[in-house]
């Protein structure tokens, strides 16, 4: 059985002794996607749950540079889990996985690079997890 389509990406981290680490990545070279749009989730209180919805089409490129957030991953057959607590993992979804973000720590940064444009119609999206499941049984192919 294949696996979820997620894939753990090393970012690049440069550590100075006193001045702290600097991570970078560079779209279509460290991560196989043009990136769109950017946003990031600040402030959150620790045990704040996010996400609950899937993308028909986006990729996205999830990462914490503080804190450390949890993602229940589902493709409607399998789950996963994957804990970002680092400013050197990402974490690569590709399309139709349905995800649960809950925040481990206080104040941890979530920030996503995504591959296409929001709008306002939001017809990447998938809201409800029952039409998420509809949705992957009618086209097998694309998890
Ligand atoms: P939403 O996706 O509902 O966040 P969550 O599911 O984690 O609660 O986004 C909250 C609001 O922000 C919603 O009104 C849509 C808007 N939004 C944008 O305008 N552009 C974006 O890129 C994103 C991610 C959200």
């Amino acid at each position: 059985m294949a696996n979820i389509k997620y894939d753990i990406v090393d970012i690049r981290t440069i550590k100075n002794e006193k001045s702290g680490m600097l991570s970078f990545f560079e779209a279509e070279r460290d991560i196989p996607m043009a990136i769109k749009r950017i946003y990031y989730i600040t402030g959150a209180d620790k045990d704040s749950i996010r996400g609950g919805h899937a993308h028909k089409e986006s990729m996205q490129f999830i990462f914490c540079p503080y804190g450390a957030i949890k993602l229940i991953l589902d493709d409607g057959k399998r789950k996963a889990e994957v804990v970002l607590d680092n400013p050197s993992k990402g974490l690569l979804l590709y399309p139709c996985l349905w995800r649960d973000i809950i925040w481990l720590e206080e104040k941890s940064v979530l920030c996503v690079a995504v591959s296409l444009y929001y709008n306002a119609e939001e017809n990447d999206y998938i809201r409800d997890y029952r039409e998420f499941l509809e949705y992957v049984f009618k086209n097998p192919n694309i998890t």
